[in-house]
């Protein structure tokens, strides 16, 4: 695997295959690496593309500095699980170098509706720092497929909307959500739960999954407060238990059978949150 860390060297490289006919895939993640990472890589690889992943814990999408420090950092145990994967370009900048002029936005993004529901209205100023470093991790490496999780869905939502802001010739692909045996989505923060915390996170998507089953058989206020019940119960802290429309994420009261809708479900356990969403 090609390792680089500077902005110049990574640019060459790919300029040179890009010359030679090469289509790019770009797989932007946070490192601490897991199955679910490993498949965009895969998705990249499979559509044909040289696959380039990136390894940046951006500090300007925390909106809480205790979250920034706890993020887990397993940089070598990461660039093993590469290599093992046949990824051949990693790109690991340091703060500098993406932001070599500060961390201060040059420009507030016009992210209109989204950024005022769900992880929006949760998380103040977190999309703005996505696209900020989404714009410029995409300027630099160029990519003709951006691969991004469906687990994340509101920031693929986001991260669309950047590309048709910015005019980025860029395609958007959306990877399925990647999950372990009992249903928890796969995620970096995962790592941080204890085994009784751990034994209990697959809770949420059994909720998904119950939301997703009482469509046309319940309303969803109701469905809505039992899983609500359900997790407080078991000692979760939901900040929202939703539907929206698929594309929007404008927030529904009520299930619409014949509209494409999404169940999300973002839950505190101890201090760790979690996030995750179903596709009704
Ligand atoms: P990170 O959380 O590391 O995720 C990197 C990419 O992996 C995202 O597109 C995310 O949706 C995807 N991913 C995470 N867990 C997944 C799973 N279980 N199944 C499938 N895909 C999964 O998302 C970020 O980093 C950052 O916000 C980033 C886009 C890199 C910008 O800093």
């Amino acid at each position: 695997m090609f390792i680089f860390s500077k902005i110049e060297q990574l640019r060459a490289f790919l300029g040179r295959q890009r010359a030679s006919g090469t289509a790019i895939g770009f797989i932007p993640t946070m490192g601490a690496l897991h199955e679910g990472h490993l498949r965009l890589v895969a998705a990249a690889q499979d559509a044909g593309d040289l696959a380039v992943c990136s390894i940046f814990v951006n500090p300007t999408q925390f909106n809480n500095t205790g979250d920034l420090e706890k993020y887990p950092r397993t940089v070598e145990q990461d660039i093993a699980m590469l290599e093992k994967a046949g990824c051949p370009v990693l790109f690991v900048p340091d703060a500098a170098e993406v932001y070599p002029d500060g961390q201060a936005l040059r420009e507030k993004y016009d992210l209109g509706y989204l950024e005022t529901v769900l992880e929006g209205a949760y998380r103040p100023g977190h999309f703005q720092g996505v696209a900020q470093v989404v714009e410029r991790l995409l300027r630099i490496t160029e990519p003709d497929r951006l691969y991004l999780g469906q687990k994340d869905y509101q920031q693929c939502a986001v991260l669309q909307r950047l590309i048709g802001l910015k005019g980025l010739p860029v395609t958007l692909v959306t990877v399925p959500t990647v999950r372990e045996a009992d249903g928890l989505a796969m995620s970096s923060r995962n790592r941080r739960l204890t085994e009784p915390q751990r034994n209990l996170a697959g809770l949420i998507y059994q909720c998904l999954v119950s939301i997703q089953a009482k469509q046309g058989i319940q309303s969803f206020a109701i469905v809505q407060k039992e899983c609500r019940d359900l997790l407080e119960q078991k000692g979760f802290r939901p900040d929202y238990i939703e539907i929206a429309d698929a594309g929007t994420l404008e927030l529904l009261k009520d299930y619409e059978p014949g509209r494409k809708t999404v169940a999300l479900i973002a839950a505190y356990i101890g201090d760790i949150r979690l996030i995750d969403n179903i596709v009704l």
